[in-house]
């Protein structure tokens, strides 16, 4: 971000921004109105009433409120696609950039944020669901969260379910976009995995279904991420089957008690466990059990598995009989109440808390790593000592393999497939933003740490876990300058989705710090 912040300086002091927005607002807000009646609902300016709170209603990086980061000249809050279309029209017409946004996720603010004079086009009021439990599959607009999908799939079925991440109010166009992981991709593969249509406005302004958008790019934005194709307004997906009891288990370990021991088991067996059972570890710090004030790094083992508790415990006792697990440890539940679970909830509140879009937000940064070969004692034990030095890291691994492994890396954009034992997500929070550069130093020299211990040539990343610190495009950046960074997000599809963009937007209109470039750039 601190490139980004520079350039903007520069562009403030050279251009007076005042003159450019009031020229731009005025003449888009024309163009806008001579085709649509509702602009003034429609379009907020930065003088409307209700510019900053819904600029703010989906940060949900706190890094990104500050007063600092550039904000939109423009808000769009369609209400249909016409107005979408219109948007795109006269976006293109009057020199304005557009970032679309659905749950405003973005780890680095790209939905909300760019140098240049840009507005938002905010997907919050395009989110219905359509369920049919018949055909087993789903549309929901993109603006939908995943929260009020899995809740209108639990109001229809017991038995159904999709795939998709934690955290409900993750919004639906950035996530399926980006790929999309969650406790069921072991089963089922990821969210894109999951995807049999969509319905995307490209830069022509043009409605494409599949059948109308072809194979090249409905296969782009499975995984390529969508705000270099166009504004994805709504996706089809195939609903997945999970059983009506499903039950969990979370121990936490600490290094008294084992805690990298039990870790180096578990990188050992966590990907080859059966499709059914999720394992994954979550890393912190908390205060150690000796009354010395110390502290220590605590390891917790969080399951899901889909099916009953009376079948797990064999399974763990033959696989990872270390852990020590009881029957008391374990607790069932219906699916949609583990979704309550990992998203942060008790089992037992009431699933509208699901539909809840509001949330308080710190201030974080996060990284994103794939492990191909455990990581031996000895690097276990310098990357503790790295977390000790903060006060709230958080590290998640997350194991493959299952179906995973079985999907080629060229299936989707997303090429993190087999041969992959996890995933890591390094994140650190903080609550004043005046602490921002402390907590980046020292993510970065974590990351610097585990070199050895991660994917090399490239070292690949999660594009849903967006780090502008691993690349990006300078302006109008080339297809051949921006592959320093495509690699890692894409590996070989990279060059895919540059032959892609050059057919859907060969102008470069929808681009941004991590967009893909036109190939022939
Ligand atoms: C608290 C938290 C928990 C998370 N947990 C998980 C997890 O469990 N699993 C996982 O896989 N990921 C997880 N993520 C990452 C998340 O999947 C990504 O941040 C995702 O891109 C968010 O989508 P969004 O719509 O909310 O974000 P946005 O910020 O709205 O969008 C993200 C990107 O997609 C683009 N975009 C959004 N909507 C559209 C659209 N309709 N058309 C075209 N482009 C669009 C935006 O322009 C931006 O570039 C988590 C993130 C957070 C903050
Ligand atoms: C705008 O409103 C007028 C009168 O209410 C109507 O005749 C016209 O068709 C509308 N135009 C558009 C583009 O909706
Ligand atoms: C915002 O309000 C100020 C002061 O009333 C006015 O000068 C300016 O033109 C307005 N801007 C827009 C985009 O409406
Ligand atoms: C739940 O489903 C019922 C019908 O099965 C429907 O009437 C109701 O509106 C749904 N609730 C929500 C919040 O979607
Ligand atoms: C697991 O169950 C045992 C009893 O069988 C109990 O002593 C222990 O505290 C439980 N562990 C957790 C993390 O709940
Ligand atoms: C740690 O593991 C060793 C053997 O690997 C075992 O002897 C010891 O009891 C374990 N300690 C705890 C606290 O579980
Ligand atoms: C949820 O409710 C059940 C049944 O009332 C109860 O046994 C259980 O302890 C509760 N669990 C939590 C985490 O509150
Ligand atoms: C969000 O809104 C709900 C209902 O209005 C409220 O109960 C909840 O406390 C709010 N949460 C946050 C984090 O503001
Ligand atoms: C970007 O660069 C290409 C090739 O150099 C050029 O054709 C194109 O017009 C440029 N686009 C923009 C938006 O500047």
């Amino acid at each position: 971000m601190e490139f980004a912040l520079i350039s903007t300086i520069i562009l403030i002091s050279i251009f007076p921004q005042t003159s450019i927005s009031y020229h731009l607002e005025t003449t888009f807000l024309q163009c806008f109105s001579s085709y649509s009646n509702s602009t003034t609902k429609v379009v907020l300016t930065q003088n409307s009433s209700s510019y900053a709170s819904l600029l703010q209603s989906s940060i949900r990086n706190h890094r990104f409120s500050d007063t600092s980061v550039p904000k939109p000249n423009l808000i769009v809050t369609p209400n249909n696609l016409f107005q979408i279309q219109t948007t795109i029209l006269c976006s293109k017409k009057h020199g304005l950039q557009i970032r679309v946004r659905s749950g405003g996720h973005d780890y680095e603010g790209l939905s909300y944020i760019s140098n240049l004079p840009f507005l938002i086009i905010d997907l919050t009021y395009l989110r219905s669901i359509t369920i049919d439990i018949k055909e087993e599959s789903a549309w929901i607009q993109s603006g939908a969260t995943l929260g009020e999908l899995y809740y209108a799939i639990a109001n229809q079925s017991k038995v159904h379910g999709f795939p998709a991440g934690s955290c409900p109010t993750i919004g639906v166009g950035g996530h399926f976009s980006g790929g999309g992981f969650g406790t069921l991709f072991r089963k089922y593969g990821l969210s894109a995995d999951n995807v049999i249509d969509a319905q995307i406005v490209d830069v022509n302004g043009k409605i494409l279904d599949r059948k109308l958008m072809g194979e090249n790019l409905f296969w782009a934005i499975r995984g390529g991420g969508g705000s270099s194709f166009g504004v994805i307004t709504a996706w089809k997906i195939n609903l997945v089957h999970v059983p009506s009891t499903v039950t969990i288990f979370s121990i936490p370990k600490s290094l008294d008690q084992n805690a990298t021991t039990l870790f180096m088991k578990w990188q050992s067996i966590a990907e080859k466990l059966p499709n059914e059972l999720f394992l994954h570890s979550v890393i912190g710090v908390g205060a150690s059990s000796s009354s010395d004030g110390g502290k220590t790094v605590l390891v917790s083992f969080t399951g899901l598995y889909l099916g009953k508790a009376e079948n797990l415990l064999p399974l763990m006792e033959n696989s990872f009989s270390e852990l020590g697990l009881k029957n008391d440890n374990f607790t069932e539940m219906s699916w949609i109440q583990s979704v309550l679970y990992f998203g942060g909830y008790s089992i037992n509140d009431s699933l509208e808390v699901l539909l809840q879009r509001n949330q308080t937000s710190p201030s974080f940064k996060a990284k994103s790593d794939f492990v191909k070969e455990p990581i031996d004692i000895s690097g276990l034990e310098g990357l503790w000592n790295m977390l000790l030095e903060e006060k709230a890291p958080t590290l998640i691994m997350t194991p493959y393999g299952g179906r995973m492994s079985e999907i080629s890396e060229s299936e989707t954009p997303f090429p993190h497939r087999n041969g992959n034992i996890y995933d890591i997500q390094y994140l650190v929070s903080w609550d004043s933003n005046e602490e921002t550069s402390k907590h980046i130093d020292w993510m970065r020299r974590l990351y610097a740490y585990m070199t050895p211990y991660v994917t090399k040539s490239p070292r690949a990343a999660y594009l849903n876990y967006r780090d502008l610190d691993i690349g990006m495009n300078i302006g109008n950046a080339s297809y051949v300058e921006a592959k320093s960074w495509g690699m890692k997000y894409f590996k070989s599809n990279f060059e895919r989705l540059a032959q892609v963009k050059d057919e859907v937007d060969p102008s470069n209109f929808f681009r941004h710090e991590q967009s893909i470039p036109p190939f022939s750039y």
